[in-house]
């Protein structure tokens, strides 16, 4: 069975941070405590580990960016238990988590934007944000057939 924990200390930001990290371009130190800060501070970022019978599998982190629409921050699947849907499960698991929010927004590279598609989200490319980086702004209104 999947449960949702959310990530609610800074010890257990911590403890997670090797899983979130695989989902941030540039994992250092400063970025580990840049987003320690807007996950246990802002009120208006969340933080799930999510487990499969016990064992953590993913962690998911998004933020409610005005009454209506959401922004999936960060999204890792363990490695061993990427491609069994599990993923998707997360994102379907946040839109059941804030069904306020009627549209969502990622913000992506070319090795996830895949993902983002095969959920149903449309793409818009930003060029090339970092050098030799394109990035994209993927989104998704609540409501369209989903993949
Ligand atoms: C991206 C990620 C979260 C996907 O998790 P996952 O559990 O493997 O994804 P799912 O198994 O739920 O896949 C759902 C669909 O997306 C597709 N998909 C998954 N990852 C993909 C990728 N990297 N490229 C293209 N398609 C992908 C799957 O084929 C599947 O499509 P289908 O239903 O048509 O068969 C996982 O690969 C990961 O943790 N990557 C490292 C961190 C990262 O890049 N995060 C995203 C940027 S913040």
């Amino acid at each position: 069975m999947v449960t949702w924990h959310r990530i609610d200390s800074n010890e257990g930001f911590d403890a997670h941070w090797d899983l979130l990290a695989l989902a941030v371009g540039y994992p250092d130190a400063d970025a580990q405590g840049r987003l320690r800060v807007m996950y246990m501070k802002d009120p208006t970022c969340q933080l799930f580990a999510v487990r499969d019978g016990g064992v953590l599998v993913g962690v998911v982190g998004w933020r409610l960016k005005d009454a209506a629409s959401g922004e999936i921050l960060h999204i890792s699947v363990v490695k061993e238990r990427r491609g069994e849907g599990l993923g998707r499960t997360m994102i379907l698991g946040l839109q059941r988590l804030a069904p306020e929010v009627g549209s969502w927004i990622a913000e992506t590279d070319d090795d996830a934007l895949g993902f983002y598609l095969a959920l149903g989200f449309h793409s818009a490319d930003l060029g090339e944000v970092y050098p030799g980086v394109l990035r994209y702004r993927c989104t998704l209104a609540v409501g369209r057939p989903y993949a």
